[in-house]
């Protein structure tokens, strides 16, 4: 695989998963996940993981990788490269999984005594990716197989904090989220 084709690669099949999040900013508000439950005197998870936030956040990321799909072939011809299409079940799997990382990150946040909103940093720039390539092993492991080779991978590991660091700069710059990571 040339170098071209594995960057365009793992940027094209982590899309869905970059974009819930910030569809969950903007969506965010509602009832908490956790009904506002304790554990160990601090929240299971906080009021920044919401019912509303979660379902538009997943919502937004399996439009997208349809979207993506209509235009992988106009898409794949102007980079000349073979870019992957999601089947329904990566379609759906990518974003989830993304959602439920940024989740379970958040109840180690909580769990390590850092309140809403506070850095982790490493688990808040990967915890998204790390959900998505999980749940998409699960549920659609012959595309993921097909989807992620090793330099696919390790193009995904390296590339999302740089563009998750560029998209909450851009996303706190236009007064969209409250802190920049
Ligand atoms: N959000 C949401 N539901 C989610 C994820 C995010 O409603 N599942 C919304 C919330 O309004 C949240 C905002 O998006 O405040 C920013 O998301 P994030 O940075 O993940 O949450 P934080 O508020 O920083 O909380 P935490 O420390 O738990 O990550
Ligand atoms: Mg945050």
């Amino acid at each position: 695989m040339e170098p071209l084709e594995v960057v365009a690669t793992a940027v094209w099949a982590m899309l869905p998963a970059y974009v819930p999040n910030n569809a969950a900013v903007l969506a965010g508000g509602g009832r908490p996940i956790d009904g506002g439950r304790t554990m160990g005197c601090r929240r299971l998870l906080g009021d920044g993981k919401t019912w509303r936030g979660t379902a538009v956040g997943w919502a937004a990321g399996v439009a997208l990788a349809l979207a993506l799909n209509g235009v992988a072939p106009a898409a794949s011809d102007a980079l000349a490269t073979d870019l992957p299409e999601f089947p329904i079940q990566a379609a759906v799997a990518v974003p989830l999984g993304a959602m439920l990382g940024d989740i379970g990150a958040s109840f180690l946040k909580r769990r390590t005594g850092r309140e809403r909103g506070a850095p982790f940093l490493g688990v808040d720039q990967l915890d998204f990716v790390v959900g998505a390539l999980l749940l998409t092993v699960i549920v659609a492991p012959g595309w993921f197989a097909d989807t992620f080779a090793l330099p696919v991978l390790a193009a995904v590991v390296v590339l999302t904090p740089v563009l998750h660091v560029a998209t909450n700069g851009i996303a706190y710059a236009l007064g969209l989220k409250d802190e920049p990571w």
